[in-house]
């Protein structure tokens, strides 16, 4: 369903079974940011509940053997009908480097634009300086840091593309 991935990686819609299986990573693939707290944060922020009624907006990205290698979970706004949303996604960090992060990015996109969706929006915590370079490299425009935009403490910086004029829209140079 996404063809340029790199060779022995395959994608499909996310199930409900994933869900366990993509808990499973985060702290590793976090690399532990912001120690236990960090981590009970993430397990919080990925309940079953996106495995069940958001599945069809997002990708798990599995191992010809069958390991789990890169997801994202991703909605459509309810509120905003221009607007699709990117909760979360991560990558084995054995593959960054390998555009698999930036492949995913534009399948969503290109499924949300089948639906009408203009805007792409995510956040991610001021900590998390990889993801902020991975997000403006791809074209997302950054806000300041909110303070306390998730609640007490849990500052965040806030990313949004208009697909409009994203050069992906449009094939890249070679
Ligand atoms: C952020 C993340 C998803 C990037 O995945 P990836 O597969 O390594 O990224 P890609 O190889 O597709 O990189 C896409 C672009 O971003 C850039 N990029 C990616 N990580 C970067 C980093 N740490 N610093 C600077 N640039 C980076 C790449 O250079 C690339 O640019 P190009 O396509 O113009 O050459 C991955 O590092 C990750 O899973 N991190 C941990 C989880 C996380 O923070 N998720 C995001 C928040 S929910």
């Amino acid at each position: 369903m996404i063809d340029d991935l790199p060779a022995g990686l395959e994608a499909r819609y996310l199930t409900e079974d994933d869900h366990p299986r993509v808990l499973a990573v985060l702290d590793s693939w976090w690399g532990g940011l912001k120690g236990e707290a960090g981590s009970a944060e993430r397990a919080l922020l990925l309940p079953r509940l996106y495995f069940q009624h958001f599945a069809s907006t997002g990708f798990l990205v599995e191992r010809d053997g069958g390991e789990v290698a890169a997801f994202l979970v991703g909605f459509l706004s309810q509120t905003e009908p221009r607007a699709a949303y990117v909760h979360f996604a991560g990558v084995d960090p054995a593959l960054h480097g390998q555009g698999v992060g930036r492949t995913l990015y534009e399948a969503f996109f290109a499924l949300v634009r089948s639906h009408g969706r203009r805007y792409v929006h995510c956040i991610t915590s001021p900590e998390n300086t990889a993801s902020q370079a991975f997000h403006t490299r791809l074209g997302f425009t950054a806000s300041a840091v909110k303070p306390d935009y998730d609640g007490p403490g849990l500052d965040r910086v806030a990313f949004t593309i208009d697909l409009s004029s994203d050069p992906v829209a449009t094939p890249r140079p070679v």
